[in-house]
């Protein structure tokens, strides 16, 4: 039996990405592997997100170079795949550095792999092409569903946002019917799944085709998603403050099964750096969409990204960063330093910000964000949630699911419970984890 390790860096996309491309690789007779010694085809997913992402594929690349040279002498034959965004920016830059890689595709391009893999024994090949025809109509159906499940429903990025290569490496929006994406998401229903996270780079901007050919936005797509039996909760990711509109936020107070939880990156609080950075919204319109959120669903829990120390950014900036933090309160937070990106337009700027002062600033943003994260999983402590669960827990006799709040608990129950949504009372809040007992009582509507 031939065996495929696939690993994937970076964003959600890239792990629905990689789940397929396991697929195309398990209806081609290879059986998935977690131990990259023994595989007979390696696949790196790339991120080209920001430069230590991109640089980090070097040296695993480095390494895997070393594997193939000690499995050749054993009469192994190896072959490494970069894939990804990675894969779609450098192109052929990257066997030049890296001569062991036998084939770079970019994510248009993944069904394509058996035909890539087989071309590569005469040479090495590169497929970055954005093809015409549509990668999902061509994928074979998905072999594992589990009790979560991501769905691609959209896909490339139109907004330009000053410091980011994504509208680059994913190209233009594109959208996938309605009806494709209610048939994998049927598909993944039966199989077991009881919650969709509907994925796209830029999602709120979807629209896919609707049944009597005319466009349908996300809040339809999600009402139509709901009526789905067997799936429970909805979820989506990647939305951007410009494209949200009524529709969807009459969903988040209609709509049941789509879950309380919103992942919104903001970026800034300054109005200076948000126009420098493209975003063509301010700080206050983003607060004024917050408070139209919580309005249609009060618990709503928030996420966002942020990036300090974009070009030009002042103290006062900052301090407008951290305002608009403290007036939102959230959740969750991912932060970064501004990396430059080739190609983008902030990497031509020449008021860069120094690596101490975005040190600094990413620190105090990063403890501001810590702390609001434990306030609000020292207030979950007693309450009782519906608990989807979705794997063994960390101990024996535990298992581990999320909150509709997107919160992690373990908790003591039998394995069967996998699969299920249960009460669960929360008793402890760890760094990462909540702590809880199966709860006799039902949740309050
Ligand atoms: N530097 C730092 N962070 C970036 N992001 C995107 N591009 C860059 C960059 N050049 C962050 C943004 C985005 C998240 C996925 O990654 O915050 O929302
Ligand atoms: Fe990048 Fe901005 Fe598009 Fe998000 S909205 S993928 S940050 S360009």
């Amino acid at each position: 039996m031939k065996k495929a390790f696939v690993k994937s860096y970076g964003c959600q996309m890239n792990a629905y990405d990689a789940a397929r491309m396991a697929d195309v690789l398990g209806a081609e007779g290879f059986t998935a592997t977690d131990s990259v010694e023994e595989a007979d085809v390696v696949v790196l997913n790339t991120c080209h997100i920001r430069e230590k992402a991109a640089e980090k594929v070097y040296s695993e690349l480095g390494r895997l170079r070393v594997l193939k040279s000690e499995r050749q002498a054993r009469g192994l034959d190896t072959r490494i795949v970069v894939a990804g965004c990675v894969a779609q920016a450098e192109g052929a830059e990257i066997q030049a550095r890296q001569p062991a890689v036998d084939v770079v595709v970019g994510p248009q391009s993944y069904h394509r792999l058996p035909d890539l893999l087989a071309r590569s024994r005469e040479r090495r090949v590169v497929d970055t092409d954005f093809p015409v025809e549509d990668k999902f109509t061509h994928l074979p159906r998905r072999r594992t569903s589990g009790p979560t499940a991501f769905l691609t429903v959209q896909e490339g990025c139109d907004k330009f946002c000053a410091f980011c290569v994504v509208p680059y490496t994913r190209g233009a929006e594109v959208s996938r019917p309605v009806a494709a994406v209610l048939a994998e998401a049927e598909k993944l229903a039966q199989g077991g799944t009881r919650e969709v996270t509907l994925i796209g780079q830029n999602v709120n901007g979807y629209h896919g085709l609707g049944p009597d050919g005319a466009p349908v936005g996300l809040a339809d797509l999600i009402r139509a998603v709901a009526k789905i039996p067997g799936l429970a909760r909805i979820r989506y990711t990647t939305s951007h403050p410009n494209d949200f509109d009524e529709a969807l936020v009459r969903a988040h107070a209609e709509v049941p099964a789509l879950m309380p939880y919103l992942h919104l990156p903001v970026q800034s609080g300054s109005d200076r750096i948000l126009a420098a950075m493209n975003r063509k919204h301010t700080g206050d319109q983003y607060r004024r969409l917050i408070d139209r959120v919580r309005a249609a669903r009060p618990d709503t829990a928030l996420s966002s990204d942020f990036i300090v120390g974009f070009p030009g950014e002042t103290d006062a900036d900052f301090a407008d960063t951290l305002r608009l933090v403290r007036d939102i309160g959230f959740e969750s937070a991912f932060s970064f330093k501004y990396s430059p990106r080739p190609g983008t337009p902030a990497a031509e700027r020449s008021d860069m910000v120094s690596e101490s002062v975005m040190a600094e600033r990413l620190a105090e943003l990063q403890a501001l964000l810590d702390a609001q994260r434990y306030a609000y999983q020292r207030a979950a402590v007693g309450q009782v949630f519906d608990v989807l669960v979705e794997k063994a827990g960390r101990r024996p006799g535990q298992v581990a699911g999320k909150t509709p709040h997107l919160l992690a608990v373990q908790f003591d129950a039998p394995l069967h419970h996998i699969g299920t949504i249960v009460p669960v009372r929360i008793v402890e809040a760890g760094t990462n984890s909540l702590f809880g007992q199966l709860a006799t009582e039902a949740v309050a509507a």
